[in-house]
């Protein structure tokens, strides 16, 4: 039997407040670790949640206990050899914690269908979620009212409004979230965004952030729908979103290229890039002042994927510094081209101008941007310490709100309302813009709502 929530938890602070380095060694806690450690489940186990999921197993201060996924197992993720769902995470924790059976130290991990079962199990201390974004805050609210700490892949929110309402609740029920925003924990991307931050290149002028093209191709016009394969529940993957017919390129992977579940690319990958681009800023508590789409290009009306597959959007921030938001082949990364100098760095690479900069250190006075070299780490360091991680709610909401302004003014742009949107994001509203503002937020589906 697990001990008390109450006094576990008062245990895990007491123990984070008195024993330095950060990590409690399992050892302290004696032959009944797996209870003393925290205790993970994993819902949403596709192809970002197997990685996760890995991570979470390589920290011996943790325990996935629980695994939840609405398919039980199949091909037909981002690559043909990826078999993913509930089963075969569920067999790869046992196979993982395996060598503790004979000790009694491993309990077993349970695979659940329902994540409400999974949050309902009291011996849970934190949960990921990995699903589709259109996911992302329902779970996170009622995760949060369950009393877990979160681990919610980014784009954190599918809408502004599911966002502020992700951070209300995570404030309320005093949680630790980490938004998957893993640049963060990058030691280059933080060089980078120092470097910005610290005046290295002058004044800031222009950024540019970057988001990647389509990587899958959906079926055109005139698609038809596919019986739903066993094992696969389908009406719970589509949850809050509306009801559309079933076809095998709409849920694993490809989702993303669906309006529907996702902002399309430019959450997809803005959601690291414009998240670099606020950091280096140092927006992450705020956002810009003005949106406006410059080009967006589309595949034919009808096609199953209907989130643009080009886009140019240009924000900018209420200091006057400009970001464009450009589809680019590198996929995710920021340029800052300040009075003196360049800085880019993302997945294409890291230079600067002049060359020099790259090797030059960050100061003792000067402003450090964290220490977290290791994302999951940072989140378990947080569970103990009940102190903020490097990507709190609050981030994760800000740098998916630059991606969603972004779209809001693709979305008009393609009505063939072509003009600058104004923002407060104080108030997090357009300023005189009803159509705008109606884009904010979306009606969820069934028993998802409120
Ligand atoms: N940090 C990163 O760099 C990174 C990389 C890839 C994906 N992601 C994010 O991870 C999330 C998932 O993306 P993916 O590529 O893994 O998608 P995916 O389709 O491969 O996996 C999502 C899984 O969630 C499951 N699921 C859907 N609804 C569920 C529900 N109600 N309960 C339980 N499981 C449910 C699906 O069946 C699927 O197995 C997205 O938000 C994506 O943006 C982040």
């Amino acid at each position: 039997m697990s001990p008390p929530r109450l006094a576990r938890r008062t245990f895990l602070k007491t123990a984070a407040a008195v024993v330095t380095p950060w990590i409690v060694p399992a050892s302290v806690f004696g032959a009944t670790a797996p209870n003393d450690r925290i205790t993970v489940g994993c819902i949403g186990t596709g192809n970002q949640g197997f990685n996760i999921l890995k991570q979470f197993l390589k920290h011996a201060e943790a325990q996935v206990v629980a695994v939840c996924d609405v398919n039980r197992g199949s091909f037909g993720y981002r690559d043909d050899k990826q078999y993913c769902g509930r089963e075969p995470a569920q067999k790869l924790v046992h196979e993982h914690y395996g060598a503790g059976r004979a000790s009694g130290r491993y309990r077993g991990c349970d695979a659940f269908g329902d994540f409400r079962d999974m949050l309902a199990r009291r011996d849970i201390d934190a949960v990921t979620i990995v699903t589709p974004d259109h996911w992302h805050a329902v779970m996170t609210v009622l995760a949060a009212r369950a009393g877990k700490d979160i681990y919610c892949e980014k784009p954190l929110s599918l809408t502004v409004r599911d966002g502020q309402e992700m951070v209300r609740a995570v404030r309320e029920h005093r949680r630790i979230l980490q938004t998957g925003s893993h640049e963060r924990s990058n030691p280059v991307t933080r060089h980078a965004c120092a470097l910005v931050r610290n005046g290295r290149i002058g004044q800031v002028k222009r950024v540019t952030t970057f988001v990647g093209y389509h990587n899958k191709v959906g079926p055109g016009p005139g698609w038809q729908p596919m019986p739903v394969p066993n094992g696969f529940d389908y009406e719970t993957w589509l949850g809050p979103a509306p009801w559309a017919p079933y076809h095998q390129d709409r849920c694993l992977y490809r989702f993303r290229f669906i309006y529907d579940y996702s902002g399309g690319q430019v959450t997809n990958f803005g959601a690291h890039s414009n998240d670099m681009a606020q950091w280096a800023l140092g927006m992450d508590g705020t956002g810009p002042v003005e949106v406006e789409c410059l080009d967006a290009k589309f595949l034919p009306e009808g096609s199953l994927f209907n989130a643009a597959t080009e886009t140019r959007f240009r924000c900018r921030y209420a200091n006057g510094i400009e970001l464009v938001c450009e589809t680019e082949k590198s996929s995710v990364g920021a340029r800052f081209e300040g009075t003196e100098g360049m800085v880019q760095v993302g997945y294409g690479g890291f230079f600067t101008k002049p060359e020099s900069l790259k090797t030059s250190t960050i100061g003792p006075d000067e402003i450090r941007l964290g220490t977290s070299d290791d994302h999951v780490g940072d989140f378990l360091h947080s569970v103990r310490t009940r102190r903020d991680p490097v990507a709190p709610v609050e981030v994760g909401h800000r740098s998916a709100t630059v991606c969603h302004l972004g779209n809001i003014a693709i979305w008009l742009w393609k009505r063939g309302v072509k003009k600058v949107l104004r923002w407060d994001p104080q108030r997090q509203e357009f300023l005189n813009d009803a159509d705008a503002n109606a884009l904010l937020g979306r009606t969820r589906r069934g028993p998802w709502q409120g």
